[in-house]
């Protein structure tokens, strides 16, 4: 949800930040533009598209060592030039590049307008440029306030003007005034600084950081940080001097390269087992017959003994946590239930004494899922958090949690950090189980099986070839069903989102028995419907569903278990997975589905790693 990068060093900025923006593209690819400072002289270029459309108008700039880039994901305005980042005050002097919405940008615009400046674009980030230029030119008239003594004009400005803004941010700001300066503040949006030697990086994340430095700090809300040649400093954004720690970034260049695949999407599909042994790894304690969670050791107990789970995310988290609620209330029968982030923070949740919440997010910084999470900490909840990103602001906010340890997931439909979630939630699931109500051998019968589930799925990637052949053979068809039951009826759900989201195919996932109560009126001739038919504790009834879809015509694309000769009666095409337990089986029967997905978004000639209108990280409402 737009990417910010900013570069003070020794080197020539403009090519680090065009490199850094390619890194940062997932998070927002509508409009993009850099700004580089030079003797007092501000050079910008923005263009509508990808950051491909704007290295090609660049012109070449071998002197300026210090720049600001962005790019886009339309909140405010639609994608133009003119809306395009970075953007300059009234004055010129002030440029600026901004992630996250502010708020009161109407009143303040306003304001501004009553004040003489002017407004360019329809962005609510022009009024963060012009607020910062209208007190740094009005420096010795603004309500009575001054820079204290020695403090920096252009500090005192951003610090003045940000005092006014409610919204998140994520900005960083330079001034035509000071070659040798950039300010970077966050509240609510990402916001890192590599420290490199003699260079700095100031990131929306650290993909953009990572090839320069592997040392950083992460800002914490309302703080700001001002980076000159000689160093950099961190304050609140009230003036108040905060120290922080360098910290080293865990993951490596290569986390974050193709590898030799078409796409990102394809690459963390095949990720998938060694992922999952990464996450589970020093977890599964087989000897001892318990599950090790070190984040939160410490909230097991009070775990163990919760009357209610509350397990909220949003998107392909939010089917992650579906499947963690069967997992508990089945493995633990502790009463869970599954909220959409979006609604639980507005709908006035009831959390009873001992309520633990725990939020699920691959990239920690989702808005919505960072607001339920302080909804709920308000109410006196144990707040619990599942993240894959290290450092993020959701992992920072809840009480304690547990990491996925899958490294950083590029494509903007989330395939791995989905089996992932789903295996935490599974630990967690199994040890309050344990502790609660299965019997040792139960434990260890579950235990043992979601060590295996890394190797056991290899054989499903096997089949992307023969996936693919589905794929084309139904590609010109416009509408999907997605079915199952039981535990594979999130799954259904996950398989309809990656559909839609990266081939732009409308589908529709469901529980299998629901179907019979309005959407089989869908169903003509040929119509695809994916069925998970795994041997289950359901297996016959949702046979009797894949009879009801082909008596009307529909194609059955069936996910079966292997060596299960019966359900290729019922299948128009087959694939086959190996046989695990029900309540594990959502890491299993998910990976057919993302591959079908992924096939059909390639076959369709979409940008499957950046689809149209998505980001990877929703950091705005
Ligand atoms: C966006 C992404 C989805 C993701 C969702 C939640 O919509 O496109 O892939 O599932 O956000 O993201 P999170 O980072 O909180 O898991």
């Amino acid at each position: 949800m737009c990417g910010i990068v900013a570069y003070l060093g020794n080197q020539v900025a403009q090519p680090i930040l065009i490199e850094g923006l390619k890194r940062l593209e997932y998070r927002g690819y509508d409009s993009a533009g850099v700004g580089l400072l030079k003797n007092g002289k501000l050079l910008l270029s923005r263009s509508v598209g990808r950051i491909s459309a704007l290295e090609s108008m660049l012109a070449d700039h071998d002197g300026e060592t210090l720049g600001i880039g962005h790019t886009r994901w339309a909140t405010h305005g639609g994608p133009s030039e003119k809306n395009a980042h970075p953007h300059v005050d009234f004055s010129g002097k002030i440029a600026v590049v901004h992630n996250g919405i502010i708020e009161n940008y109407a009143t303040l615009k306003k304001w501004l307008i009553s004040e003489g400046c002017d407004f360019k674009s329809e962005t609510d980030t022009e009024v963060v440029s012009n607020l910062i230029g209208y007190f740094y030119k009005n420096v010795d008239g603004s309500g009575g306030k001054r820079p204290s003594d020695g403090q920096n004009k252009f500090e005192w400005a951003v610090q003045r003007a940000l005092n006014e803004i409610h919204g998140t941010y994520g900005l960083a700001i330079i001034c035509t005034d000071f070659d040798n300066m950039m300010i970077g503040a966050k509240k609510g949006s990402p916001l890192i600084l590599g420290v490199g030697e003699n260079e700095y990086i100031l990131a929306s994340d650290a993909s953009a950081i990572v090839k320069h430095t592997k040392q950083a700090i992460y800002l914490a809300d309302n703080e700001m940080v001002i980076i000159t040649s000689d160093g950099f400093r961190t304050k609140t954004i009230d003036n108040v001097v905060v120290s922080k720690d360098v910290k080293e970034i865990e993951f490596s260049l290569e986390a974050i390269e193709l590898g030799g695949f078409e796409h990102f999407m394809l690459k963390e599909i095949f990720e998938q087992p060694q992922c999952l042994t990464t996450c589970l790894g020093g977890r599964l304690d087989i000897k001892n017959n318990r599950v090790v969670l070190g984040g939160i050791a410490a909230q097991l107990r009070e775990l163990s003994r919760t009357r209610r789970v509350i397990l909220t995310a949003c998107g392909t988290a939010w089917h992650a946590c579906l499947v963690g609620e069967f997992l508990i209330e089945q493995l633990a029968r502790i009463p869970a239930e599954t909220e959409y982030a979006s609604e639980f923070r507005y709908r006035n949740p009831i959390i009873e004494d001992g309520t633990v919440v725990i939020a699920v997010s691959q990239s920690g910084e989702t808005a919505d899922t960072l607001a339920a999470v302080e909804q709920a900490k308000e109410r006196g909840a144990t707040v619990l958090g599942i993240v894959n990103a290290v450092g993020s602001t959701i992992a920072r906010q809840t009480d304690s949690g547990v990491y996925l340890h899958v490294g950083p997931e590029i494509g903007v439909a989330s395939t791995k950090a989905f089996t992932a979630q789903v295996a935490v939630l599974a630990m967690i699931a199994i040890e309050l189980g344990r502790r609660r109500n299965l019997s040792h051998d139960e434990t260890a019968g579950y235990i043992r099986e979601l060590a295996s589930i890394p190797e056991k799925i290899k054989t499903v990637l096997e089949q992307s070839d023969h996936i693919r052949e589905i794929a084309k053979a139904n590609i010109d068809r416009n509408n999907w069903l997605f079915l199952g039951r039981g535990f594979n009826y999130p799954v259904a759900l996950e398989g309809a989102l990656k559909l839609k989201e990266i081939s732009y195919i409308h589908a529709e996932g469901l529980p299998a028995a629901e179907m019979k109560h309005g959407p089989i009126a869908l169903i003509t001739n040929g119509m695809p419907a994916v069925f998970i038919a795994t041997k289950c504790s359901q297996y016959h009834k949702i046979i009797g569903n894949i009879e009801e879809v082909r008596a009307r015509g529909g194609k059955t694309i069936v996910v079966g278990t292997e060596g299960d000769e019966n359900i290729r009666n019922y299948a128009d095409y087959l694939i086959t997975v190996p046989d695990v337990a029900d309540v594990l089986q959502p890491m299993v029967t998910v990976l057919p589905l993302q591959l079908l997905a992924y096939h059909a978004a390639v076959l369709r000639g979409h940008d499957v790693d950046k689809p149209r209108n998505l980001a990877k990280s929703v950091t705005v409402e």
